[in-house]
Parts: structure tokens; sequence; C-alpha cells
């Protein structure tokens, strides 16, 4: 969508009760893209498919897209998820972000149990690669080409490919996409590669000898499947940016982030902030094009499955009721949209709310759109000093009152409006930020209002 578009779509939310904006809204305004894994299976559960459409603009199919769910037969193919999802994908004006064709898992059987000679092993693969990326040729935008080709060490993975093909296969592969679709953006995807160590060094050697042969690699994908309370936002960062500085676009692929279940408030207001670091990493560099994350609810996540004990990793719990977590992301995108450089990347611009101003605080009160009876208003605060809890407060124009609001708690009186922080942003770092927004009825609010933290006037940002 575009931002104009985006803009519109706040205008009409704006005339019903809904007025947060949704995440692609938010990322919109970034510039960058917000994704769902989608479960072929639960896209008649209607609860699931309204998410699916309305928080997202880009789609992976979790398992449809699949060598074993597409070429169950050697030769024979079956495009059905993968259809239902291209078709789901342009109902709702989205994205969609292939995934995978070339892994060592969920391979058919007739390709993992049989005997093949290296170059029929090759032109297997490589008939593969351009049947499927053929197929979808102008209807899907991203390919993960490679999928999870290295070992932990930074070594090549033992997979039936480079056990008979050697390193070779991986650009053939994406040489086979190329050729099949020019414009499909050709990605090597995988985990365990977010921040800089032995695996990811050995992901970052594999792209520089790509690039230097001229073999079509557009990005890297990186996996996310964290963990709460591990994740280190500016480590992402700078792998992310490392990777960027050789001319990739990077995404942030199937973010998920798992806790020891039963989750309660403390561990999912960790969880938010884990969120929050993934998604500020992402947004703080120019090149990584956008997030996506594996799966909507709780209920329907991988994660149980494969880690016994572990899960509660999605944005959405068990009752598709959002989480700290999406609102977390949320926060992130709308934060980065008010302040298109990043928190004090600029500071020769005075609009830019990362800059700290005279006196404790500095806010920026920002109306995003308004129309005759009411209006859609962001706000961010930053502070010198490490708040453990806050309570925001400005005053509306006479007659115009909050109909609702979000990221924190609103009250009224008078023309006084009082803002608390959420169980999830209460805690902000000396320097830090954090943002509440609203809608009004009864009239607009004014740009630039002035706010006051804990009874002390912020300077305007
Ligand atoms: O399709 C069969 C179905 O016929 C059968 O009745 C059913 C019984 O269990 O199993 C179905 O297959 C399952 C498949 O998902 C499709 O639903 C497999 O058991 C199940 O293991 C498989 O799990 C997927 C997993 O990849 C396989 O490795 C997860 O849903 C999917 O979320 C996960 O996604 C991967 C990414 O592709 C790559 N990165 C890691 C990520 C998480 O593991």
């Amino acid at each position: 969508m575009s931002a104009a578009a985006a803009t519109l779509a706040f205008g009409l939310a704006g005339t019903s009760q809904a007025a947060a904006p949704t995440l692609r809204e938010a990322a919109d305004a970034t510039g960058r893209f917000i994704g769902t894994a989608v479960n072929d299976g639960l896209l008649n559960n209607s609860t699931y498919r309204n998410i699916a459409a309305s928080e997202f603009d880009s789609v992976t199919a979790e398992n449809a897209m699949k060598w074993e769910a597409v070429e169950p037969q050697r030769g024979q193919y079956n495009w059905a998820g993968g259809d239902r999802l291209v078709q789901f994908a342009q109902q709702n004006d989205q994205l969609v972000y292939g995934h995978t064709l070339v892994w060592h898992s969920q391979m058919p059987q007739w390709l993992q149990n049989g005997s093949f000679s290296n170059s029929e092993l090759r032109t297997i693969m490589t008939d593969h690669v351009t049947t499927q990326v053929g197929r979808y040729r102008g209807d899907v935008q991203r390919w993960d080409v490679v999928n999870e080709a290295f070992n932990e060490d930074g070594s090549l993975r033992q997979s039936k490919f480079y056990q008979q093909l050697g390193e070779s296969y991986i650009a053939d592969a994406f040489r086979a996409a190329r050729a099949a679709d020019p414009n499909a953006k050709l990605f090597i995807n995988d985990y365990n590669t977010e921040v800089r160590n032995a695996k990811s060094d050995g992901l970052f050697r594999l792209v520089q000898r790509l690039k230097s042969q001229g073999v079509p690699i557009d990005g890297v994908g990186f996996q996310n499947h964290l963990i709460v309370g591990n994740v280190n936002g500016s480590a992402i960062q700078q792998n992310l940016q490392r990777f960027a500085d050789l001319g990739l676009e990077v995404v942030i692929t199937e973010l998920d982030i798992r806790m020891r279940t039963p989750s309660d408030s403390s561990k999912l207001q960790q969880q938010a902030r884990d969120y929050r670091a993934v998604a500020d990493a992402c947004l703080a560099v120019s090149a990584c094009s956008g997030i996506t994350v594996w799966g909507i609810s709780d209920r329907d996540s991988w994660v149980p499955d494969t880690f016994p004990g572990e899960g509660d990793a999605c944005p959405w719990d068990g009752n598709y009721q959002p989480k700290p977590a999406y609102h977390a992301l949320l926060t992130a995108f709308t934060d980065a949209a008010g302040d298109p450089g990043g928190p004090g990347e600029d500071p020769e611009d005075p609009e830019d709310p990362g800059e700290p101003g005279t006196g404790s605080c500095t806010a920026v009160f920002t109306v995003a759109n308004r129309w005759a009876t009411g209006s859609v208003v962001n706000v961010t605060v930053r502070t010198t000093q490490a708040l453990n809890g806050w309570r925001a407060e400005f005053d509306l124009p006479s007659g115009v009152t909050v109909a609702n609001g979000w990221n924190g708690g609103f009250s009224q009186s008078g023309a006084r409006v009082t803002v608390t922080n959420a169980a999830y942003n209460g805690t902000v770092a000396a320097g830090g930020t954090f943002s509440f927004g609203f809608q009004t009825n009864g009239g607009a609010a004014q740009d630039g209002t002035a706010v006051s933290l804990g009874g002390q006037r912020c300077a305007a940002g």
C-alpha cells in the first residue's frame, strides 16, 4: 500500500471505532512490509483469515510451497495450496514471499530416498526450481531459493545436494530461479544467523563468493526463531548491516520468540521488549525491507511440537487476542514512521523526537489524520531519565474528547487528558522513548499540543 493509501485507510478507520492503525498500515508508513506465515489449513477459519488479511501486507506459505507439497511425485506438481495463497494475497493486496525451493528438509520421499547420478540430481533440482518459479512468475516477489544450507560451525550442511553436487548446487539453484522469473528477488535463508557467529560468518563468506562469481542473489533472510530474554537487538542490527553493506536486501523472515510455558505477565512483557528489539534492528537498517512473523496465534505455532514445554511465541494468543508483543511491533513501526531517520539519528533535525531538548523530556504530538468531527493523534515522548511507569498529560481543545486510545490507559477530566503506561511499555531507559495514540470525537486535536510527563512540561521535540 502506498503512503497515501495508508493515510486514507487511517481516515476510513477514523469514521468507525477502530482507530488504531493495523500492523500493515504502520509498517507501510515506514516503507517496510510486515508478513506472516500462512497455514493453508487455517484459511477457512474466519478469525484467522481476517487477521491474516487485515494486519499483514505480505504472506509466506508455512508449508504449501515446500518441495514435498509441490512435487509429491517426480514431475507431478500439486499447486493447490500455493495457488490458494497467491489468490488470497491478490484479494488482499499483499506481497507473496515464496518459501522454499531447495532445502534438505520436507523433501518428497522419492527425492529423499531415491538414488540419482550427480547430473540427474542437478537436473531434478533445476527443473523443480524452474517449474515452480515459472508457475508463480509475477505472483511471487521474493523466493527463499536455498534454505538452511549451513551447519552451526559455518560449514555447509551435508545435504543430499551438497554431498552430491558440492557448493555449486547453490549457484545453479539461483541461476535457474533468475531465468524463470527475472523480476523476483532471490534470497538465501537460515536460522541462528541473526547475530555475528561462526554460522553467520560462513553465510557471509558464501554470499561474498556468490557475488564475486556473478551469481544472481538479491538478499539474505534471517529467520529469527528466538528465545524470550535472549535477544540482543544491537547485535542483530550490526549483523543485518554487514550483509546490507554487501549490497544485499535483508529480511527478518520467520520471527517468533518462544518462552517456557505457561506464560505470565513478566514473560509477556519481556517478549514484547524482545519483539520490539528485533523490529527496531530492522528499522535501523535501510536495506531491511520487511519482517515476517512465523504464524499468527500461539495455538497454531510449530514451536510446542518441536520444543516440548515451550511456546507462546507469536504476537496473538491462543484466542487470537493481540499480545503485548503485537503492540510492541505496532509501536516500533509507528515510532519509526514519526521519526524517519530513527531515534536520534539526525541531530540537525528539530522535528526528530530522538533529540533531547531542554528539561527532562521532549514530546512530539502529531495529528496523523483529521476530519470534520475527529482526528487521530500519535504522541512520542523521549525521557532523559529512566522510567518505571509513566504519566503523560495534555489538554485538548474545548469539546474535543478522546474516543479511544492505544498503548496506554486514558482518562479525561474537562480538557485535561491523562495517559498512563500500558502493561508492556512502562519501562523506558534513560534517553528512550514511549508512544501512545488516540482518536478524538467532537473535533480535531492540534498539532504540537504541549505534553507533560510526571507533571513536568516537555520541550517540543
Ligand atoms: O502434511 C502432513 C499431514 O499429511 C499429516 O497428517 C500431518 C500429521 O502430523 O503432518 C503433516 O505434515 C506436517 C507439516 O508441517 C505440514 O503441516 C509435519 O508433521 C510438520 O512437522 C510440519 O512442520 C513444519 C516444519 O517447518 C517442518 O520442518 C511447520 O509447520 C513449519 O512451521 C516449519 O517451518 C520451518 C520453516 O519452513 C523453515 N525454518 C524453520 C521453521 C520452523 O521449523
